[in-house]
């Protein structure tokens, strides 16, 4: 709290000079800085604990298969449908729907979901990113070393949630509030060449571990027996679709904002295509990291997810004395470098909404939604069961529902669709592509985990079954 004044200094400087400086709206100074804002929305805690297990859960390579088809049909489609829409219009999520494509007055609530959903998830995404803080110096210090479950159960909920949240709110703001050029582009060039460095490192530790061998094949070994068993494979097909909708950061209206930030003689194409690359590259990185550990410790059934993440590696970290405390920190580092690009584009969606529609001015928007997202957000850091559940709302409903609305309007209400996306290409023009996917593909698939989300979360979250 005692930093905010600082922040809302320094900030005010640096917006009104790029603003004074090009007379209109900020820009990214360069391609390679789009794709690594974009990439950086892109990998989060997505990539490194729930797409290993996921995979491990549903058949391994054959899994991956399945997965990897989903992301040129349906997620490149879906992130060229994003940023050709922001980058027509030029304006922030819901001017974006109003103004790009036809019937806009009607479609621009779709852009209000996005910002909708993205405080929320906002809220409790700052939470759990404060808890790997919260694990970087718990490395330095070896303070989980004695007992690394005990840790855990102090620091998801009360005062130190609270405190950590805070304080990842704030230096999100701070980012926020430096622009575009200034703030999220020198912030990404930075963080995420680091995060390649050290995930790559890990990966390559892993390597030489006993028993990495079996943390592959848990990870990889194909079961193409699930091809065949047709009672699983809808599930698979969900599970699948939901991952790569959700590790892109597609539905939330994070990648329009972003393309409203492009130039005209930007390539769409290319960007979009180096964008999956670089997402899928952390992920398997993340794996070919995570498994070798976990095996080499003897521990490679475990459940996955949060306990995983945070206490059975850590309890594998503090088996290794002072070295552990340098895999801790890189390890988790990783883990907060990714949260932290990722709460960027989630702050921007509403910040650029305030600042184009209603002419805040953006350091203020930054400061006030950090503040109201982080008030929300403490319903989450003080209560578990809270968070799980503005987890389902937005991902379950929110996020689902805003994937499919995009595709359908970039398909059907946005005539320029292909124009835009092939506007600047250098090597590959997606925009037939798009379009064709657009129209008669995504629709369909996206419906079907529409249907099947609403009717997880109706039976399993609400308990209506
Ligand atoms: N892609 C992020 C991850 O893999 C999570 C995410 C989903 C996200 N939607 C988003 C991040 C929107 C930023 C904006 O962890």
């Amino acid at each position: 709290m005692c930093a905010m004044p600082t922040e809302d200094a320094t900030a005010e400087v640096s917006a009104d000079e790029t603003v004074a400086e090009t007379g209109e709206r900020d820009q990214f100074s360069g391609n390679l800085g789009f794709i690594l804002a974009a990439v950086g929305s892109a990998i989060g805690l997505g990539n490194i604990w729930r797409f290993p297990f996921i995979t491990a859960a549903n058949g391994g390579a054959a899994f991956v298969l399945v997965y990897l088809g989903l992301l040129v049909v349906m997620g490149l489609p879906v992130l060229l449908a994003e940023i050709a829409v922001g980058r027509k219009a030029q304006l922030n999520a819901v001017g974006a729907y109003r103004d790009a494509g036809e019937q806009g007055e009607t479609w621009k609530y779709a852009g209000l979901l996005g910002v909708v959903a993205a405080l929320t998830v906002l809220s409790f995404y700052a939470v759990v990113a404060g808890w790997t803080i919260q694990y970087v110096l718990g490395s330095v210090t070896g303070a989980y070393f004695g007992d690394p479950g005990t840790y855990l159960q102090g620091i998801l909920e009360g005062p130190s949630a609270i405190l950590f949240q805070l304080i990842f709110m704030s230096l999100t703001a701070m980012v926020i509030a430096a622009g575009v050029s200034d703030g999220i582009e020198n912030t990404v060039e930075v963080l995420m060449p680091a995060l390649f460095l050290i995930l790559g490192g890990l990966a390559i530790y892993a390597f030489t571990l006993d028993g990495a061998g079996a943390g592959y094949s848990f990870f990889l070994s194909p079961e193409w027996g699930i091809f065949t068993d047709y009672g699983s494979l809808p599930a698979l097909l969900v599970d699948a679709a939901g991952q790569a909708a959700f590790t892109l950061s597609l539905g939330q209206a994070a990648l329009i904002t972003y393309g409203s930030y492009l130039g005209k003689d930007r390539d769409l194409s290319g960007s979009s295509l180096a964008v999956v690359v670089g997402n899928t590259s952390a992920s398997f990185l993340a794996a070919l990291a995570v498994f070798p550990m976990l095996a080499s410790f003897g521990i490679l059934g475990t459940a996955g997810g949060v306990e995983t993440t945070f206490q059975a590696l850590p309890a594998f970290f503090a088996s290794l004395d002072l070295w552990g405390r340098v895999l801790g920190v890189a390890f988790f580092s990783v883990l907060a470098m990714g949260a932290f690009t990722s709460a960027i584009s989630l702050l921007e969606i509403p910040v650029s909404y305030a600042v184009d529609e209603f002419g805040v001015e953006r350091w203020k928007a930054a400061v006030l939604i950090a503040e109201a997202v982080a008030l929300f957000g403490l319903l989450s850091a003080l209560d578990q069961d809270f968070l799980t559940m503005a987890d389902q709302i937005a991902v379950n409903l929110l996020i689902v529902t805003g994937i499919f609305l995009i595709s359908v309007y970039a398909g059907w209400y946005f005539p320029d669709l292909k124009e835009e996306v092939n506007r600047g290409a250098n090597y590959v023009k997606l925009g037939g592509f798009a379009q064709i996917m657009l129209r008669y593909v995504t629709p369909v698939l996206l419906l079907v985990l529409v249907l099947f989300s609403y009717y997880d979360f109706a039976c399993n979250t609400v308990g209506l079954c």
